[in-house]
């Protein structure tokens, strides 16, 4: 196709007329030609003023390149040729620069491109608004909401491939500067009896073909299904594929769009199982089975697809089947069970896919909205786009038709209101003058049936709502009753006999006269519909999934959340909701796209006359066109008209004083603008031609821009200006601070010369003074050196005489010296002999040796061999000597101690030694032991009669005997017996008696062990297996430990030849009879004095606190 030329204006290169107001002669067949030429050339829009007519090319054409949005991209609606486009970028400047809302009103029949329309709306804006990385992504997200909804919400009919089963509306929110902000969605009604069945040569809504296409097996197997169309019920055979649709490539494409939007794969995948379950409900089927009681009752065929179902939704397979079986109806708070016959079973699967699905579709919207909303709260500008289900008559008309065609009437009642009957009353109003121009209101067929007592929508509820038996049929003998004398209701059965022989009106049906077209409509299923009710036990089965989704699409299962009173119908609310449409869209200031379908067989270049009359016809478009001629284009207050071009007239600019109306006068005066133009109303002025009000806007823009020039120019000359004072300025103020600062520096140097200069002087007068007083000085001191040198020579001259004469006298003495030296020497050589100085020698060291020893023998030290004193060396030379002799005395007189003892004593000291040798530094009761004799025999045993028996016993020497405490093993308290010990015997005897207790061969003491403290316990350790050891050690007390500890070492010694083992440790185990028992010594306290107390704590422990 050849690139189309850029146009600058309408009227350029046009093929028929652009603007059918500029029709001549305007009648019907002109029209339709007027169209078909522009069709036949490409030209798929025509205006009717502002109005777009838009005739479906079923083909793509280039028209909606980035190229041409930039063509038409801030133009005049009229200046390019007619465009969708150019309608979009009016309503989108409107909406920027004079704040108003705007409301994209698109109407047309079933196929007749309303959703493309509205696609290309959107994507135009988006492309002229503004840009940015978070302004992108806004708009990204709104265009691909159509997508998502598309695949949910379209199918296939027979009038259209893509066809809109329910209805948008949707806002996009600007901010101040035309940006985006987000959008919200509102939807009307889905068909939803569509899910469960379909016309013939339709098809289901296209995202269950889109799935099966387009999802890979692994997903089909997780959502549990196959890719094959004819496993399932609820797909429509005969026309599963769509020529020219690819579905899979659109699965992937709406799966994109659902990223984009801001699904999270979780929810994506919650949305298809929900979508997966629907389809698999279709499978569930019901065989009957009779009970006793007569009851029909149903019964699931094959379970699989329900444990499949129940799987996908995590609903408990029992409750699901309970709730296909058995229907819970709760009256006066008693719950009565029925059972389901299969019809009622398959009634009440249907009715859970047409809900579950519909539930689906308005979440989906609700959470588009939560994506796409505006972040900010700053106000908002709207500008909605409305899409609704175009108006359609099919072979059978229901309960969805009445409701979509309602909807179409309402839309063409608005257009009425807006375009055709408030324009001319308007022009009543405002009291200028008009011929009125017929034109068909379809006010009263909408009021056939919306209309709150009489209407057809209040007659179903009433019938919905009515105790009795309700049928369809009930329903239309009510229709019959009240609305037979309506001229746009037809009915056989009515009163009214007009219809009784019209065979074509069978008896189950009511037709009414739309404003597009007679439509037959049949009553079956109306009141079902209507009542939309979904038996309580599978809204609460469903609420009882795990699937999240599922859960809160369906929140009256909640059994906390029962309410028994009756949601409003389908009617009702669709009723009520469209209302709150056309109040929100009269807010807003309307831009019209009206769809024509150019034939039935959705085929390019096909231009049936027939249609589309009729389409013009019912649409009203010559009555629109006329009223367009015979009025004014463009109307406006006097005060936003004054306040926009007062900038036009010297009088109006800046300020006009006085009314509005007359500165509008005088403007339009001043500007020469022709006077059938132009009209003046009683509160706007009306402007007949757009092409004035573009020469209008022309002028403002030149004016604009001069204005700007001029406010530009004052502002640069008044910028500079004040730059200009304020260097001026600055200069002033640098130039006397550089003065003073070049002063300052010159008045400094003049300083710094004069300074320099007297200094100079005066150090030439220091130096000329300097010079004279060194001068004198020098003389001063030459005079004194001189003198000083004159002494000197003098006195070394005195000095060399002096020196001279006492080495004369010098030599004089020492020869002197010599000769007599010589006759002295002469004189008594005679008297010495050959060896004399050896002599003198050796009796001089005689002499001295004698004198040192007979000193040393008056200063001998005493004999104690602990005296350390001995007298200080008197000759060097005697050193050694007198080291030899204190060693030498010291052995000496240690030898005459020694001599002093007696045996006795020899062997006491032997003792004492070999107790230093045990005892020293371990045992701490030792140092006190030093200076006590060892005695041995405390105990005169031979003396007292008492004992005789014991010294009768003991045959052989007794080495101690001595009374010491004997611990008792058990409690540890003190028994007094007398220890003896022999020359092979430890023995112990009873104190008072003398009976001997214990004998012992020192051969079977083993070890003795003690602790290392204060204190005079010892344990006796026995050699196991001994006849002794039979009630184990002992543990013995005695004042005389090292003693006795000494002796037993000694004499077992001498007696065994070994030595005995003395353990000196704080902690040592005994054995008592068979226990070892830990004797341990610790600090105890003084409360007994200072005598050491024994405890037995346990089997293991005994315990002595030592003070
Ligand atoms: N401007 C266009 N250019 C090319 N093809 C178009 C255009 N408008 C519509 N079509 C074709 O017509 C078909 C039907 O259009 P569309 O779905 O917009 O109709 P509709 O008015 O929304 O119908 P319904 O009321 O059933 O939803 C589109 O699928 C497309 O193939
Ligand atoms: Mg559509």
């Amino acid at each position: 196709m050849a690139k189309m030329e850029v146009k600058t204006s309408l009227l350029d290169d046009m093929i028929g007329v652009g603007d059918m107001v500029l029709l001549e002669p305007l009648n019907e067949d002109s029209f339709i030609n007027n169209l078909k030429k522009r069709f036949d050339h490409n030209e798929v829009y025509t205006y009717i003023g502002s109005v777009v007519i838009s005739i479906n090319p079923y083909r793509s054409l280039p028209i909606y390149t980035p190229e041409k949005v930039e063509e038409y991209r801030n133009r005049n609606f009229y200046e390019l040729s007619p465009h969708i486009f150019a309608l979009s970028d009016e309503a989108y400047r409107s909406l920027r620069d004079q704040d108003k809302d705007q409301c994209i009103l698109i109407t047309g029949e079933s196929g007749a491109g309303k959703t493309e329309a509205s696609k290309l709306v959107m994507s135009y804006v988006a492309a002229v608004c503004g840009k940015g990385a978070e302004v992108n992504q806004v708009k990204e997200q709104l265009l691909q909401s159509n997508p998502v909804l598309e695949a949910f919400g379209n199918a296939k009919t027979v009038r259209n491939d893509n066809s809109s089963r329910f209805g948008k509306y949707m806002d996009i929110e600007f901010d101040f500067k035309g940006d985006p902000l987000g959008g919200v969605i509102s939807n009307y009604l889905l068909e939803k009896s569509r899910v469960v069945k379909q016309p013939r040569g339709e098809r289901n809504f296209h995202i269950f073909y889109q799935i099966l296409s387009g999802a890979s097996e692994d997903f089909l197997c997780k959502l549990k299904l196959e890719r094959d169309f004819s496993r399932y019920n609820y797909l429509g055979l005969d026309s599963a594929k769509v020529n020219g649709v690819d579905d899979a490539a659109n699965f992937r494409t709406v799966r994109n769009a659902m990223q984009i939007v801001g699904f999270m794969d979780h929810e994506t995948q919650s949305v298809f199982e929900v979508v997966a379950a629907v389809l698999k409900l279709g499978n569930i089927e019901f065989k009957p089975e009779s009970r006793v009681n007569g009851l029909d009752e149903s019964k699931i065929k094959d379970k699989n697809e329900l444990k499949e179902i129940c799987e996908l939704t995590g609903i408990d397979q029992s409750v699901l089947e309970r709730a296909f079986s058995f229907r819970t109806v709760e009256a006066k708070q008693e719950k009565v069970s029925t059972t389901l016959n299969v019809a009622q079973a398959y009634y009440a699967r249907d009715a859970l896919a047409k809900n579950l699905y519909s539930r689906l579709f308005s979440w989906l919207v609700t959470r588009i909205n939560e994506s796409i909303k505006a972040q900010t709260k700053v106000r908002k500008k709207v500008m909605g786009v409305l899409d609704i289900y175009g108006f359609e008559i099919f072979e059978d008309n229901s309960f969805e038709q009445f409701i979509i065609n309602y909807c179409n009437e309402k839309l063409q009642q608005i257009f009425i209101e807006l375009t055709l009957k408030e324009e001319q009353e308007e022009y009543i109003r405002e009291g200028i003058e008009w011929t009125h121009i017929e034109y068909f209101n379809n006010a009263i067929i909408c009021d056939l049936i919306e209309n709150n007592q009489t209407g057809i929508l209040a007659m179903l509820d009433e019938e919905c709502l009515r105790p009795g038996t309700v049928t369809d049929d009930t329903f239309l003998e009510k229709l019959n009753q009240v609305c037979a004398t309506h001229q746009h209701f037809e009915s056989r059965m009515s009163k009214c006999s007009r219809f009784l022989n019209d065979t074509s009106l069978p008896h189950s049906c009511f037709r009414i006269q739309h404003y597009a077209g007679k439509v037959m409509y049949q009553v079956e299923g109306f009141v079902d519909k209507n009542n939309d009710l979904l038996y309580r036990d599978l809204s609460q089965a469903m609420w009882k999934a795990s699937h999240s989704l599922i859960k809160a699409l369906f929140p009256e299962g909640n059994p906390a959340k029962i309410n028994l009173k009756r949601p409003p119908t389908a009617g009702s609310q669709f009723k009520a909701s469209v209302a709150t449409l056309m109040k929100n869209l009269q807010t807003k200031n309307p831009n019209y796209i009206r769809c024509i379908k150019p034939n039935d067989k959705k085929a390019a270049h096909i231009f049936n006359d027939a249609l589309v009359c009729h389409q013009i016809r019912y649409l009203g478009l010559l009555e629109n066109v006329r009223v367009r001629r015979a009025g004014y284009a463009f109307r406006q207050a006097y005060e936003p008209c004054l306040e926009r071009y007062k900038m036009l007239c010297k009088q109006t600019w800046p300020h006009w004083r006085g009314p509005a109306r007359a500165g509008v006068e005088v403007l339009f005066n001043e500007l020469e603008i022709p006077e059938e133009e132009f009209s003046f109303g009683r509160s706007k002025i009306f402007i007949r031609n757009p092409r004035t009000l573009f020469k209008l806007e022309d002028l403002r823009k030149q004016r604009l821009e001069d204005l700007a020039t001029l406010i530009e120019k004052i502002y640069r000359g008044w910028k500079c200006r004040t730059r200009f004072l304020l260097m001026k300025k600055s200069q002033i103020v640098i130039a006397s601070w550089y003065r003073r600062y070049a002063q300052q520096k010159k008045y400094q140097k003049i300083k710094s010369s004069a300074i320099i200069v007297q200094s100079y002087i005066r150090g030439w007068k220091a130096r000329k003074l300097l010079r004279e007083l060194k001068h004198q000085k020098r003389c001063n001191e030459a005079a004194t050196i001189i003198a000083a040198y004159w002494h000197g020579t003098q006195a070394r001259r005195e000095l060399k005489r002096l020196k001279e004469e006492a080495r004369r006298k010098h030599a004089v003495a020492v020869i002197w010296a010599y000769w007599l030296g010589l006759k002295v020497r002469r004189e008594y050589r005679k008297f010495f002999r050959a060896n004399a100085g050896r002599k003198i020698y050796e009796f001089t060291l005689q002499r001295l040796m004698q004198k040192y020893f007979l000193e040393m023998k008056n200063k001998m030290p005493s004999l104690s061999p602990i005296d350390k004193n001995w007298p200080a060396r008197p000759y060097l030379f005697l050193d050694s000597t007198h080291k030899e002799l204190k060693r030498i005395f010291h052995l000496w007189r240690c030898k005459k101690y020694r001599d002093q003892f007696t045996d006795q004593q020899k062997l006491i000291y032997e003792e004492k030694l070999e107790a230093s040798e045990l005892f020293k530094d371990k045992k701490a009761l030792y140092p006190a032991s030093v200076g006590q004799p060892f005695q041995g025999a405390y105990l005169e045993i031979s003396k007292n009669p008492k004992y005789k028996k014991l010294k009768d016993a003991v045959d052989e020497k007794i080495i101690i005997a001595e009374v010491v405490n004997k611990i008792n093993r058990a409690n540890g308290k003190a028994t007094s017996r007398i220890f003896l010990l022999t020359k092979n015997n430890v023995l112990l005897a009873d104190q008072k008696s003398g009976n001997i207790k214990s004998e012992v061969p020192l051969g079977d003491v083993t070890k003795v062990s003690m602790s290392s403290q204060n204190d005079g316990f010892f344990a006796v350790h026995l050699k196991e297996g001994s006849e002794a050891a039979g009630k184990g050690d002992f543990l013995l007390s005695s004042n005389h430990l090292i003693e006795m500890a000494t002796k037993l070492y000694r004499t077992t010694l001498s007696q065994t030849k070994q030595k005995l083992n003395i353990e000196i440790s704080d902690e040592f185990l005994v054995q008592f009879r068979q226990d070892k028992v830990c004797v341990k010594f610790i600090q105890g306290s003084q409360k007994n004095g200072n005598i050491p107390t024994c405890k037995r704590k346990n089997n293991r422990l005994l315990e002595v606190a030592v003070p």
